[in-house]
Parts: C-alpha cells; structure tokens; sequence
C-alpha cells in the first residue's frame, strides 16, 4: 500500500456533502484513492509528500461528450462560418469520407494525440463515440479505438444518414449487423435527433435497440433548433440529453422531473454563432447540468474544459462554482459514475494541482493554461 500526501492546499474542491470547498488543506491518497481530507495541520505521514504551496486542488475534469476518433479537419467550413454562413449536419459527411481513408493505426494516433492534449488540459475522464464510420466496418473500429482509450465508449451509428442510403434502410443497418457488431465495444448508445439527421421515430428505434442489446442511452438533442429529443430522453430515461440549446418550458420541466442530465456544450455555440443555452434557467428550475467539449472537427474542436468553463460562465449565467461542479460531479453524473467528478473519501485520485490559488481562475483567467500538475489513480485505460 503507497501513500502520497498533497499538504499545503489554499482551496480544496472535493463536493463532499459537508464541506465542499476547504481552505488551507490536506489530501492523502492511499491506492489510488482519496483516504483522508482535513486541515494541512494535521497531515498524517505519507510514503510522499507533495507540497502544493497553496495551490487550489479540484477533481479532474470529466468531459462527458467528444467525438474524438476522426481524421481531417473542417477549419475551412469554420472560416466560412464566421463570416456567416449557417451550421449545417451535412458537412458530417465530409469527415466521414476522411475517416474512412485513414486506417486503424492512424486513427489510434491521432485519437492517442488528442487524449494526451485533453489531459494536459486536467481532463481524466473522457467518453468517446463513434459516428465518423456509418458502415459497419469503420464503425466497429471507431470503437475499438475509442475502447482502448477509455471504458466510456459510445455508439452513435445514428450520427446522419450516409450518401445512397435511404432512412429506413440505414436504420435498420444500425440496428441489425452495425449494432450486434458494435455493442461489444460500447457502454453507450447515442442517436442525433435533429431535423437533417434523426427523427424521434427512427431515434427511439435506434436507442431501444440499443437498450435491448445491454447499451445504456444518451442523445443529442435539441441543438439546431427546438425538437423532439429532449422528451425522448426523459422518455427513455437516458442518461443525458446533451446540447439542449433550444428549450421549451416543457422541456425543461421534463429535465427536471425525470433526472436526465442535460449536457451543455458551449464549444458549439461558440464555433456555429447559435446562441448559448440558458443554464441559470435550468438550474432554477431544478435541472442537473453537465458541462462537456463535444470535441470534433465541425462544431466544436476544442479540448479544453476549461474554455467551455469560462464561456460557461460568461455566456450562460452561472457562477464558476457551478460551472466547475457541471465540469467535474456533473459530467460524473452524465456517466453513471461515482467514482470520479469529486474528492470526497473513497473517490478516485485523479486530481488536478492548478496554477492558481482559486477555481476561480478557470473562468477569470480564460486561454491560459492553469494546470501545475496532475496526479491519477492507475487505471486499465491509460489517458
Ligand atoms: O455534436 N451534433 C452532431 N454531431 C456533432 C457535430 C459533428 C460534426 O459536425 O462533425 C455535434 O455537434
Ligand atoms: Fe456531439
């Protein structure tokens, strides 16, 4: 059994029930996990000691939504986007054509590349999805890519329909051969519901067969415009309905009562010029937010939680205490996972020492890198 004490923390986030934030504190890690919290005068002995010098300590980040395993990028489509063209699910398409071409190997280093820049950033989570494939082959090994790289793993055949594929044909694909080939690779299943993509018929078919197949569902929803996927997440009790940009007052009270996670990804409206969503609405009205990078190479290619902080905070209302707490236990929830997202006793030790003497330089100081150093328990997925 190792030990590392961290003492001399200025600000301690753990989101433990009593205390959630602490001052002028000490963290042991015994194992991997979180063993003690308390003062820094009362630091027990440790095998090591690291001095944090009074340096805030946060959980690391969990990005709870990225499409990471792509080839190519669209930084031509983003050009002509700012200078006013419309987003459109369409150019998809273009990077399904890239991802194709490029083999396993390219696809495992440019993925490998993009997580170590995540972690540079204090991400330690990271859910992955497929999508760029939308033939069975290349999806089934979007996914073993993914599924090397984390155990949050996600299969999103439903991403568009492909060029010479009807909606009925290729939902049937999705949920026939891609999805008995796929689902050995994922823990998730997702669908874009979107005018251009997915309706809420062919979505609920594609994530109920995914549910019967042991995949637990999430969706895309309402990003381009207000629609059907926010009630078919609640309908379905999935775990998040992620993007929720257009709202209606139903929705958001669905949110509310059925406990879905609603996944705010502000890279997005960043790079398409929509408009942010309202997080101030949905926290009064009760609504659990979660806070991710979407990373991919047409609406949102950032890695970086904390970019998608600071335009959290001053885009969408919320404080930079709820912006982090929807970075790190919000993503946790997005996930199912209890062991991450917090530094309460008995959580995973991954931890982030930052640059700073507050979280709240995440959003006070935006572009600025403000990781000192990071520490994670061992685990089968390397980050
Ligand atoms: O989450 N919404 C669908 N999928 C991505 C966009 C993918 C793309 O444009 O390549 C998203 O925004
Ligand atoms: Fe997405």
């Amino acid at each position: 059994m190792t030990s590392v004490a961290i003492a001399n923390i200025g600000e301690l986030v753990t989101w433990a029930d009593d205390r959630p934030v602490r001052h002028d504190a000490g963290l042991v890690i015994s194992d991997g996990a979180v063993a003690w919290i308390g003062d820094t005068a009362d630091l027990p002995a440790a095998d090591e000691v690291i001095d944090a010098g009074g340096r805030a300590v946060i959980p690391g980040f969990v990005d709870s939504h990225t499409h990471l395993v792509f080839a190519g990028d669209r930084a031509e489509e983003f050009t002509a986007r700012m200078a006013g063209q419309h987003y459109s699910a369409g150019g998809i398409r273009t990077t399904v054509a890239a991802t194709r071409a490029a083999g396993e190997d390219e696809l495992t280093r440019l993925a490998t590349a993009r997580m170590a820049e995540f972690r540079a950033q204090g991400t330690t989570t990271v859910e992955i999805k497929s999508g760029y494939g939308l033939d069975t082959d290349t999806e089934e090994m979007l996914l073993r890519v993914a599924s090397r790289l984390t155990p949050e793993s996600t299969y999103l055949g439903a991403h568009v329909v492909p060029e010479g594929w009807t909606a009925e044909a290729y939902v049937e694909l999705v949920t026939g051969e891609m999805l008995d080939r796929c689902a050995p690779h994922a823990r998730w299943i997702d669908a874009f519901c979107e005018v251009g993509a997915f309706d809420a018929d062919a979505a609920r078919t594609v994530l109920t067969a995914g549910i019967a197949a042991g995949l637990q569902p999430r969706i895309h929803a309402n990003q381009l415009g207000h629609g059907p996927g926010v009630q078919l997440a609640c309908e379905l009790g999935a775990a998040a309905a992620d993007h929720c940009t257009y709202l209606s007052d139903a929705d958001v009270a669905a949110l509310a009562d059925s406990g879905v996670i609603a996944g705010l990804l502000p890279g997005v409206e960043f790079s398409t010029r929509h408009p942010y969503p309202d997080a101030r609405r949905l926290l009064s009205a009760g609504v659990r937010i979660a806070i991710a990078t979407d990373c991919n190479p047409g609406t949102s290619y950032t890695s970086s939680m904390p970019f998608c902080i600071a335009l959290a905070v001053r885009e969408m209302g919320m404080t930079p205490t709820e912006a982090l707490h929807a970075a790190t236990a919000g993503g946790a929830a997005s996930l199912r996972r209890t062991d991450v997202g917090h530094l309460a006793l008995g959580a995973r030790a991954d931890l982030v020492i930052l640059e700073a003497p507050s979280h709240v330089h995440l959003a006070y100081r935006p572009g600025v890198p403000l990781v000192h150093r990071i520490l994670t328990a061992p685990q089968s997925h390397k980050l």
